[in-house]
């Protein structure tokens, strides 16, 4: 039975941004949090951050293995989520250090290389799915 005292969230990529905002909220909300993070020594430093209730997760939505073994801890140690929070994503995946500007520009249609769209929709679409 669930009931305020045990509301459990896990949130990918809250490490940093977003995603971390949110854990911090979720926190503040009386849930436990599963702080995704690709790097859990990040994930990590944020708990210590967030403080509560919140546990550090490795977590690569690109990354069956990944997913497969947060799913595993999950149902160790609750045998359910009572919120998924989808954050984790990627906003292009060409050079890094590039203006917003010179971001967009690359992305036009008739331009943009293919290989870096999928590795974004890799990430934002079907990491996204694998992991719900
Ligand atoms: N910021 C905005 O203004 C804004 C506006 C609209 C929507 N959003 C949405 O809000 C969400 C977070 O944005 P943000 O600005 O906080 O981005 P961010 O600072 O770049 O943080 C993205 C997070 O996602 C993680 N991540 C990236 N690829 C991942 C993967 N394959 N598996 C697991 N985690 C992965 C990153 O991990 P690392 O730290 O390891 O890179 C990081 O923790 C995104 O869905 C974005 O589309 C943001």
């Amino acid at each position: 039975m669930q009931n305020n005292e045990n509301k459990v969230a896990l949130v990918s990529g809250a490490n940093t941004g977003v995603g971390f905002q949110i854990a911090k909220a979720l926190v503040e909300n009386s849930y436990t949090v599963y702080v995704g993070s690709r790097d859990l020594v990040k994930g990590e430093a944020a708990v210590q951050e967030l403080g509560g209730s919140a546990k550090a997760i490795q977590l690569d939505i690109t990354d069956s293995g990944s997913i497969r073994s947060a799913v595993e801890i999950v149902e160790k140690e609750y045998g359910y989520l009572t919120l998924l929070v989808n954050n984790a994503a990627i906003s292009h995946a060409g050079i890094p250090g590039r203006t917003l500007e010179e971001i967009m520009g690359a992305q036009r249609a008739s331009i943009a290389p293919i290989d870096e769209l999928k590795t974004v929709w890799d990430t934002n679409v079907f990491g996204t799915l694998a992991l719900t």
